[in-house]
């Protein structure tokens, strides 16, 4: 099979691989024999994050001459699984994903350790506790994320009297993204007990959901002070119903996010957002990297963690005209 073959000859030249481009045969027998072949089984296109996440692999692997196989779930478990089995059934020579997710892959990833299929996760993990199913994990700490965004907050509210009321939009459910955010803020917030959750719901990591739960929270919870949405859309999407209740974004509701996209990055220099925490989706390099030394059957480390920083509206301002997502 091809993937063997290959191993020994990258072994001695993995940084050449960057100058071969063009298709393999999707790594069978008789493919062409300089050519990494990679399934990708993304998540889906909910949101400005996962777009720069989409553009920096298919640019990566573009750059790094590997034939990438891609495809979207649409934020749905089982596209995933069936893009997977597809990739094992292509004996692809790598197979990457960002599962929308934690649980229930443990089946499909034993079927690609079985066809002797390295996989590596990325943006996102898996509760597998069988952590043979997978090779390494690149990506954010998704709990130091939340805690930035708690920490924030405490710090605001030092000098405020009284309860604070905190609104939560949480990302899609079961997703590592979502629990982790939720684990680290209220991690952070139990700090300070004037700090509390008074409604948290899903709005699946998308703007119209995070506008469609605000209008929901807006009804139902009279004294809103805060609103922690797990990403910027969510946090963009608020911003409009706050705006059609006739209310200040940022002043009467302050906001805390996720991400750091460029809609939410000119959000906060406007005032509109008060903080964000960024969640860095450039991870198209660094995931051609790590597949080129899995392929070549080389040691890489079992967690990748992605660097990542914070942002106040003035430094929203200074950073916008270099962003590049
Ligand atoms: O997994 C990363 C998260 O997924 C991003 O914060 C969010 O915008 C995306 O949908």
């Amino acid at each position: 099979m091809f993937r063997k073959s290959f191993v020994a000859v990258i072994a001695a030249t993995t940084l050449a691989l960057t100058a071969c481009g063009g298709q393999s045969e999707a790594g069978g027998e008789g493919g062409s024999d300089d050519t990494i072949t990679m399934g990708f089984a993304q998540v889906g296109a909910e949101s400005g994050w996962r777009t720069a996440n989409t553009k920096s692999v298919q640019e990566a692997a573009e750059a790094a001459g590997v034939d990438l196989k891609f495809s979207d779930a649409q934020q749905k478990q089982e596209n995933q699984i069936k893009a997977i089995r597809s990739y094992i059934q292509q004996q692809v020579d790598v197979i990457a994903f960002s599962p929308v997710v934690e649980s229930g892959w443990d089946t499909v990833l034993k079927e690609a350790k079985d066809a002797d299929i390295p996989v590596i996760l990325t943006d996102r993990a898996v509760d597998s506790t069988d952590t043979s199913l997978y090779r390494t994990f690149l990506g954010s700490d998704f709990v130091e994320e939340g805690k930035k965004a708690g920490e924030w907050l405490v710090e605001d509210s030092a000098s405020t009297e009284g309860p604070v009321n905190i609104v939560e939009l949480q990302g899609t459910t079961g997703a590592a993204p979502a629990i982790d955010r939720k684990e680290g803020f209220e991690a952070a917030i139990a700090a300070d007990p004037d700090l509390e959750i008074v409604q948290s719901q899903t709005g699946d990591f998308t703007r119209s959901g995070g506008k469609q739960v605000m209008e929901a929270f807006l009804k139902n919870t009279p004294d809103i002070d805060v609103v922690y949405a797990h990403n910027d859309d969510m946090g963009l999407g608020a911003i409009e119903a706050i705006e059609a209740a006739g209310k200040v974004p940022g002043k009467d509701i302050k906001i805390i996010t996720v991400d750091a996209v460029k809609d939410g990055m000119t959000a906060l220099a406007e005032g509109k957002i008060n903080f964000i925490v960024e969640c860095n989706p450039l991870l198209g390099d660094q995931l051609m990297d790590l597949a080129a030394k899995v392929v070549a059957g080389e040691e890489v480390p079992a967690r990748v963690v992605t660097e990542e920083t914070t942002f106040t509206p003035e430094q929203a301002k200074e950073a916008l005209p270099s962003r590049e997502y």
